[in-house]
Formats: structure tokens, sequence, C-alpha cells
């Protein structure tokens, strides 16, 4: 198979549409005028190349990489999976950076305006590269849910921010990911913006027991795909032929 071509365009009935008037914010986000195509440019399909070497040793492990008189308050877990294309070829050398509120559910934000008390030894921000097998892996306390103004009484699920960088500009996503069990995703106005059930179960982790640490971290798997590549078919020789 070819890797080199044009990327697949993006499938608009998965992905939510940008104007969502119940998610408040969508409605001056959206764009005003219809989407004009392009093709992509050279810059887009091959770059940016990251090193491993641009990546601290704690910039995976949220645990300690903030961590000032002790470690954080909250629920030790950690997240892996591997970072695939739309044909399931797995994506080394992605560039995964990770956000996120603490166990109380507050971001340390200077814009942050959630009454929840900071966590001295949580700064709530990490980045990992993918291995040969496409695979990450970090360490962090689970977030917490919290209340933001849309709504009366609107609250997101807990959720981790994630933007990967995938071999080319043309492959950036930024998406969320939720836990496995948690009912407020299927109330929340951000969620609902995405039409289809089960694109929404592709951005919950799974609880999975086998990875836990025992006593000490549980343990969730967020498999994450990006955009792939249209490359040339096997040609399949009938039987006989
Ligand atoms: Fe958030």
């Amino acid at each position: 198979m070819s890797d080199q071509g044009p990327f697949y365009h993006r499938d608009r009935s998965w992905h939510p549409p940008a104007f969502t008037p119940q998610y408040k914010t969508s409605v001056l986000r959206s764009p005003r005028y219809p989407l004009l195509s392009l093709d992509n440019t050279i810059s887009e399909m091959t770059g940016p190349v990251f090193s491993h070497d641009a990546i601290g040793p704690l910039d995976n492990d949220l645990i300690r990489n903030y961590a000032r008189t002790g470690e954080p308050i909250g629920p030790r877990i950690v997240v892996y999976g591997r970072v695939l294309d739309e044909n399931a070829r797995p994506v080394p050398g992605a560039l995964l950076e990770f956000w996120q509120a603490n166990a109380g559910g507050r971001y340390r934000h200077r814009k942050e305006s959630y009454l929840a008390p900071l966590d001295p030894n949580f700064g709530g921000c990490g980045r990992t590269i993918t291995d040969q097998e496409g695979r990450y892996w970090f360490r962090t306390i689970k977030p917490g849910p919290y209340p933001w103004p849309n709504g009366v009484n609107d609250w997101r699920p807990a959720h981790i921010h994630f933007s990967v960088f995938g071999h080319a500009f043309a492959q950036r996503l930024i998406t969320q990911m939720y836990f496995e069990g948690d009912p407020m995703i299927w109330q929340c106005p951000i969620v609902s913006t995405i039409p289809d059930k089960a694109a929404v179960e592709q951005l919950i982790a799974a609880l999975d027991r086998n990875n836990a640490i025992p006593m000490d971290a549980l343990a969730y798997k967020f498999d994450i795909v990006l955009r792939g590549r249209r490359s040339t078919p096997f040609e399949n020789r009938m039987e006989g032929n």
C-alpha cells in the first residue's frame, strides 16, 4: 500500500456540526458562510515532525510534574491506548498533549471561575509521543466534573482534553476523553452535539482492570483514530485465475 496521496475528507456525519445552539458558545464560534474546500498543501501533508528528545522525563506523569509539597489529591489513574489512522495503521511519533481539571473539577487557569479549590500539587497538563506501534501512556489524577455557564445547572462530565498531531497538520485532532460508566456523559450539551451515539462511545475510555497497577492506579484505555491517507488497494486475484 502506498503512504502517499491525499487524506480522506472528514466525515461530517460522524463529527459534530459547528453550529449547535444548545451549546451556546458554538453560536458565535461557528462560520457564517459556507466552507470552501481546498486541496492539501505539501506542508499540511508532510509536517510537523517531533522528536522524542523534545519530551521531558515527567511530561507524561501529571501526578509528579507539578508536585510541590507532596502528591496531588484524587484517584490515581493510568490512561493508555494507540493512535491509529483510518486504515487501522499505527501512527508512530504522534505528539499528544492533554490537559484537565483536578480531582475537584478545578482548572489551573486564570479565567477559571468555579469555586472548587486548586490543588497545590497538580498542574493538569502533560504530553507524550507515540512509540513505533502507535502506543502512548500517561499517569494522572482522575478529573472531577464541573459546572459551566450554559443552561441552568449544566455540568461537564469528567473528561481529559487531547490535542493530537499525527504525521501531518492535516491529521490534527482536538478531542475529549470521557470515563466509562459516567451518567453525566449523556446529559452534557457539548457531548450531545455529536449526532451518532457510536461516535460518542468512541470518546469513552474503557475501565481496564487488567492494566491497573495493584494498590496504586486504575487504568483506562483510549484509542484515537486520525485521518488516514487514501492508499492504493491490493488487487485480490480470484481463486483459480
Ligand atoms: Fe474541560
